[in-house]
C-alpha cells in the first residue's frame, strides 16, 4: 500500500523566519524595491512566499516524486500505450557526449557520427515496416498520422485527383479521425463485425473514387490481428486509394510480419512506445512514418542519405525530397527519443525484436487467462500484445464499473489499465502488460482484481483510499459538461 499521509503544500509548511540560505551583509550600496520598480507595478503587499529550510523543500519535492506512478516504480498495464520499461543502458548511451553535444546547426560534414546513427535508424524502421522510405520528422504518433495524410493529399493532388474521404473502423483510436479532419478530409466511420473486426461489406460500400485513405490499426485496438486486412487493402487499391496502418501496436508484430507485406502503403511508428522511449504525461514522443516508394518524393525532410564513393568512403547528408510537403518539426525530429529507439533495436538485434513481441503476446495471453474466471473478455479467444476485458457483467451483478476497478487498483500499487476504450466494448478495461513483466507481477495484479471484485461496491465508489487525493473533480466534471457546442468534423 502506498503513502497514506496527506501532502501539505509548501505554504502550509511555512514558518515565519525559516530560511534555506542566509546571506552575508551586502558590501555594495543597496536600493529598496520602491527605488527600483515603478509604483504602478508594485503590489500593495509583498507576495506571501513560503518560508522554509532547505530540508523542508527537498523532502517536499522528493516525497511528491514518490507519489508518481511510472514504469520504474509500478506495473503499468495501460493498453494502447505500450508503457514499456526503458532500459537504463539505452538512457546512458543516448546521453554520450559525442551525441548530445552535437548542435543541429553544425554542418553535416561535422556530425557524421550522429547522421550515421540516424541513417541506420531510418533503415531499420524501413525494414521493420516493409516500407522503403522513412521520414523521422514527426514528434508523435498523432503527428505521424497527420503527416502521412498530408503526404497522401499531395500525392493525389499531383495526380490531379480530388479525393475527399478517409475511412476508418469503429475501433479506431481517436487520433485517426482527428488527424483526418485536420488534414481536411471527411471522416467515414465503418461499423465493426460482431467480432470487432473490419466489416468488408461495409468497407466495399464506403469506398469509391473519392476515397483517399483507409486508416486502420493492426493489430487493432482490441489486441487482435485483423484477419481480412489483405482483402481490405485490396478493396482500397482497386479503388485507387491508399491504406494507412496506425503502428501504435507494432509491439505485437515487430519482426513477425510487416505492414508493407499486408497491404499498408503508409504507417507511423510510436518510437516512444514500441522502442522504449520514455514517455507519459504528454511527451516526449517520436512518430516516424514509412511509405511506399511512389510516395517518397512527398515526405517531409530532411531525410538522411548515405553516399559511398568509388574508393569506399561513406558520407551522410541531409536531403529534402523533391516534392516535399515541407517540414513538420524542427531539425531531424525528436532525436533524443530516436536514439533510445536506435539503441533498443541495436541491443536486441533482429531476432531479439521478434522475441520481445512474442514475449509480450505470451504475457498478455497469460494475464487474460488468469483473469478469465472473474472478468469477461468478449472479443477473441487469444489476443496479441493486449486484450480488452469488459466489466459489463460485474456492473450488472454487483454494481462494480470499469472505473471503480481502475481507481481501486491504484490502492494496490498498480497503474490502472485504459478504461472505456475502445468504444466497441462496453465497460472496457484494456490491458497491455508488455514483455518485461514477470509471472509474479501478473499473478499479483490478477489477485488484486479478484479481491476488488469481492469488495463492497459502495467502498469502491470512493476509491482510491490510500492516495493523497482520492477522486478529483474529474468525475463530477465528466458528468456535467460545461461546454455546450455540438461536434462537427466538417460542414
Ligand atoms: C492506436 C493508437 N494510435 C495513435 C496513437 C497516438 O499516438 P501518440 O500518443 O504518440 O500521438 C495512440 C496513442 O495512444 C494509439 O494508441
Amino acid at each position: 500500500m502506498r503513502n497514506t499521509q496527506a501532502v501539505q503544500l509548501l505554504s502550509e509548511l511555512s514558518h515565519t523566519g525559516r530560511r534555506a540560505e542566509t546571506f552575508p551583509p551586502a558590501d555594495v550600496p543597496t536600493r529598496s524595491l520602491n527605488e527600483m520598480i515603478p509604483a504602478d507595478f508594485l503590489a500593495a503587499q509583498p507576495p506571501q512566499l513560503p518560508e522554509l529550510t532547505e530540508p523542508d523543500v527537498v523532502r517536499h519535492y522528493v516525497n511528491l516524486s514518490t507519489l508518481n506512478m511510472s514504469v520504474d516504480t509500478h506495473f503499468y498495464p495501460l493498453g494502447s500505450c505500450t508503457m514499456k520499461y526503458n532500459p537504463k543502458r539505452h538512457e546512458r548511451l543516448a546521453k554520450l557526449p559525442g551525441i548530445i553535444d552535437v548542435h543541429p546547426y553544425q554542418s553535416p560534414a561535422n556530425m557524421q557520427g550522429l547522421l550515421a546513427i540516424l541513417y541506420e535508424t531510418q533503415e531499420m524502421l524501413a525494414e521493420i515496416a516493409g516500407l522503403p522510405a522513412v521520414s523521422m520528422q514527426p514528434a508523435a504518433g498523432a503527428q505521424g498520422e497527420l503527416t502521412a495524410l498530408l503526404v497522401a493529399s499531395a500525392y493525389f493532388r499531383d495526380k490531379g485527383e480530388h479525393r475527399t474521404k478517409v475511412v476508418f473502423p469503429a475501433s479506431a483510436h481517436g487520433t485517426n479521425p482527428a488527424s483526418a479532419a485536420i488534414a481536411g478530409f471527411d471522416c467515414i466511420q465503418l461499423p465493426a463485425t460482431a467480432n470487432g473486426f473490419i466489416d468488408l461489406d461495409a468497407l466495399r460500400k464506403a469506398v469509391d473514387k473519392n476515397t483517399a485513405v483507409f486508416m486502420v490499426t493492426n493489430p487493432n485496438t482490441l489486441g487482435l490481428f485483423e484477419p481480412d486486412i489483405a482483402a481490405a487493402a485490396q478493396i482500397l487499391h482497386d479503388a485507387g486509394g491508399l491504406v494507412y496502418i496506425d503502428g501504435a501496436n507494432m509491439n505485437a508484430i515487430m519482426g513477425i510480419t510487416r505492414p508493407g507485406d499486408f497491404g499498408g502503403d503508409m504507417m507511423h511508428y510510436n518510437v516512444h512506445k514500441t522502442f522504449t522511449g520514455p514517455h507519459g504525461a504528454g511527451g516526449p514522443g517520436s512518430g516516424p512514418i514509412g511509405v511506399r516508394d511512389f510516395l517518397k518524393d512527398y515526405l517531409p525532410g530532411p531525410i538522411i542519405t548515405k553516399t559511398t564513393a568509388a574508393e569506399g568512403a561513406v558520407t551522410y547528408d541531409l536531403t529534402t525530397p523533391v516534392k516535399s510537403i515541407g517540414r513538420v518539426r524542427t531539425h531531424f525530429g525528436n532525436v533524443g527519443i530516436l536514439l533510445r529507439g536506435y539503441f533498443y533495436l541495436r541491443t536486441l538485434g533482429a531476432q531479439g525484436v521478434r522475441d520481445a513481441a512474442e514475449q509480450a503476446i505470451l504475457n498478455a495471453n497469460y494475464l487474460k487467462a488468469i483473469l478469465a474466471p472473474v472478468l469477461n473478455v468478449p472479443m477473441g479467444k487469444y489476443c496479441l500484445h493486449e486484450f480488452v476485458a469488459s466489466a459489463s457483467d460485474v456492473l450488472k451483478s454487483r454494481g462494480i464499473s470499469a472505473m471503480e476497478i481502475a481507481k481501486r487498483l491504484l490502492d494496490f500499487g498498480f497503474h490502472a489499465p485504459t478504461v472505456y476504450f475502445p468504444l466497441v466494448v462496453p465497460e472496457a478495461l484494456m490491458m497491455e502488460p508488455t514483455e518485461t513483466e514477470s509471472k509474479e507481477t501478473l499473478d499479483a495484479f490478477a489477485a488484486a482484481v479478484q479481491m476488488i471484485l469481492e469488495e463492497d461496491p459502495e467502498f469502491l465508489k470512493l476509491a482510491p483510499h490510500t492516495l493523497p487525493i482520492s477522486r478529483p473533480s474529474d468525475v463530477q466534471a465528466a458528468r456535467q459538461p460545461v461546454l455546450k457546442w455540438t461536434p462537427c468534423l466538417r460542414d
